[in-house]
């Protein structure tokens, strides 16, 4: 086998025959004992360097750089509105210096990329004119392209005629959709969803009065069972701070997901984790 042929057999391999670890790698020792003598140690080469990691790109994932690149151009780069206001407070409240770094729209190489042109910084300082610096804190108000993935291609089932709904769906980044309204007047469109995506939906756009109120409308119209709920963070955590008198335990369980997924380099489990999936009963 030449180069370009066994570099994409493996990636094809390691991709589509969703082999356990010993499989996998008895099927590549194989694989590499077709390769000729002089294509492996270009073939050895690239595995081990980033050119492999590009084989892994499905064409969903181009299609998705590309309308972040579309709307990277079109947005400022804090990519905030100003009806955002409270969000924008909350951030400024922060403990430490935090700035919006929408995770749809920069991907961390990119981010990478730009702190070394010097158009982007991840530290700030913390006595002007010292060298002394600490790291800035970054928030993103959309799901990453790494975290949809684990969301379209692990976390839920074939969503074939199934009806999803992002609520605050914001750049779209879930769903490009437009409906225009607060979610609490929406009780039918709740009520008839399958899957349901709250990533961190109120906590940094309503007061607390308002998040209950919003929460108790959502637990009164999501009862379908068998119903979806995908949250961020754990809906434990977002109730657990708000009196919403919701009895969790009644309303849903926890569907237990596995995080330990390779989805490219830029994968980070520990965002991974805070993604979780409920079944309502
Ligand atoms: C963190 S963003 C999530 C964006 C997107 N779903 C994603 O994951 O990339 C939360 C969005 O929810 C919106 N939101 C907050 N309260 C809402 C409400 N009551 N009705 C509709 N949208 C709301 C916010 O304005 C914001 O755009």
């Amino acid at each position: 086998m030449h180069l370009p042929s066994a570099l994409c057999a493996c990636a094809w391999l390691l991709r589509e025959l969703h082999m356990d670890l010993q499989s996998a790698l008895c099927a590549l020792r194989s694989l590499l004992g077709g390769v000729s003598a002089r294509a492996l140690p270009g073939v050895l080469h690239t595995l081990r360097g980033d050119a492999f990691e590009d084989l892994f790109q499905c064409n969903e994932d181009a299609v998705l750089r590309n309308i972040a690149g579309e709307l990277r151009e079109a947005l400022p780069a804090e990519a905030m509105l100003s009806s955002e206001h409270q969000a924008m407070q909350k951030m400024q409240q922060s403990f430490e210096p935090t700035v919006h770094v929408d995770s749809f729209l920069y991907e961390d190489t990119l981010i990478d990329q730009l702190c070394e042109e010097g158009r982007m910084s991840r530290h700030y300082c913390l006595s002007c004119g010292s060298q002394q610096t600490a790291p800035l804190g970054f928030i993103s108000h959309s799901f990453s392209l790494v975290e949809l993935k684990f969301l379209f291609q692990h976390a839920l089932p074939d969503l074939s005629g199934k009806t999803l709904v992002d609520i605050g769906s914001r750049l779209g980044a879930v769903l490009f959709g437009v409906l225009h309204a607060d979610i609490c007047t929406q009780a039918s469109l709740l009520q008839d969803a399958d899957v349901i995506v709250l990533n961190n939906v109120f906590e940094y756009f309503l007061d607390e009065d308002a998040q209950i109120s919003a929460w108790t409308f959502i637990n009164s119209c999501v009862c379908k069972m068998g119903a979806l709920l995908v949250t961020v963070p754990a809906l434990e955590e977002s109730l657990g701070k708000l009196q919403t008198g919701i009895d969790l335990n009644h309303w849903v369980e926890e569907v237990q997901l596995d995080y330990n997924v390779y989805l490219g380099a830029d994968t980070d489990s520990e965002a991974l984790q805070n993604i979780h999936l409920y079944r309502v009963r």
